[in-house]
């Protein structure tokens, strides 16, 4: 099972075979994502969303996102695993990007993801110099949703076309790997798909991308909120599946048909008596 790498991404890149991403934040998750043959897994600040229940993902800090990091890390053995910078470890400073970014190294990750284009072309170079391989995120990026105006579709005019293109080449130039394209128009992904050297990600970004990246929990019916939006395809309703066997193991054990004889335990043959005697004495 040959571990995945940068090379072997840019190569899938030119030789046109898809690049399959998924988000993951726990061991068991990660194991599955591995198995199946996803190429990539991040773990994504999408984490404090949809695993710790914040309502953006600005209030996530380095320990949760590294704490899931380092589970994800035990999982996989194939899969390049990215470790995605919360907002503000890597804002205020080259030098404190540089650090938070080498942390993620530290816990096993292959490399990171940042938000922003051409303004954070300094900071991506810097991280890159320093031996960090980083993915840009690109169109919309979550953590800036109040300056664009909420979670909006990025390159619907030519004006924001432009700019998302502009973004890509910058990060291109700046040495990153690899640039995850959020709800971009798909006339702007296919541009930046063949402008760049180095592969696109894409979600919610139509088909031309290099490769497509999923929120698990949207992939498999556990995001807690409706509706998810519509590039979010379902591949199974486990909330449902879930929300049945739990109903059913209440069901169960208020009745008294949870746990029977196959689940428990018995002494061994004639220890039962002695014991009865023991507690007579
Ligand atoms: O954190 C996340 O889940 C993301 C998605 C866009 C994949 O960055």
């Amino acid at each position: 099972m040959e571990k995945v790498t940068i090379p072997k991404l840019m190569r899938m890149k030119k030789e046109g075979e898809k690049i399959v991403m998924v988000t993951a934040y726990d061991y068991p998750t990660a194991v599955l994502a591995d198995q199946a043959g996803v190429d990539v897994i991040l773990v994504g600040d999408s984490v404090g969303m949809v695993m710790l229940g914040y309502p953006s993902t600005l209030p996530v800090t380095m320990d949760e996102v590294l704490h899931h990091a380092k589970a994800v890390v035990r999982g996989v053995k194939r899969a390049l695993v990215i470790g995605d910078m919360p907002f503000m470890s890597y804002n205020a400073s080259v030098e404190e990007a540089i650090r938070n970014a080498g942390t993620f190294l530290k816990a096993g990750c292959d490399a990171v993801k940042l938000e922003g284009g051409s303004e954070m072309e300094k900071t991506v170079k810097a991280i890159v110099d320093a031996g960090i391989p980083v993915m840009g995120h690109i169109g919309l990026t979550p953590q800036r949703f109040a300056l664009l105006g909420g979670y909006k579709v990025q390159g619907r005019d030519a004006a924001s076309a432009k700019k998302v293109i502009e973004d890509a080449e910058a990060l291109e130039k700046a040495g990153a790997f690899a640039v995850l394209l959020e709800l971009t128009t798909s006339e702007v992904a296919k541009i930046i798909t063949e402008e760049l050297t180095i592969p696109t990600i894409g979600i919610g970004s139509g088909a031309y991308c290099d490769g497509q990246v999923l929120v698990i929990t949207d992939l498999l019916g556990l995001t807690m909120w409706t509706p998810t939006p519509k590039f979010a395809k379902q591949y199974v309703n486990l909330s449902e599946v879930i929300s049945n066997a739990l109903k059913a193991y209440v069901n169960d054990v208020r009745t008294g048909r949870f746990p029977t004889d196959e689940h428990s335990y018995y002494m061994v043959q004639g220890e039962f008596e002695k014991l009865k005697s023991l507690r007579q004495a």
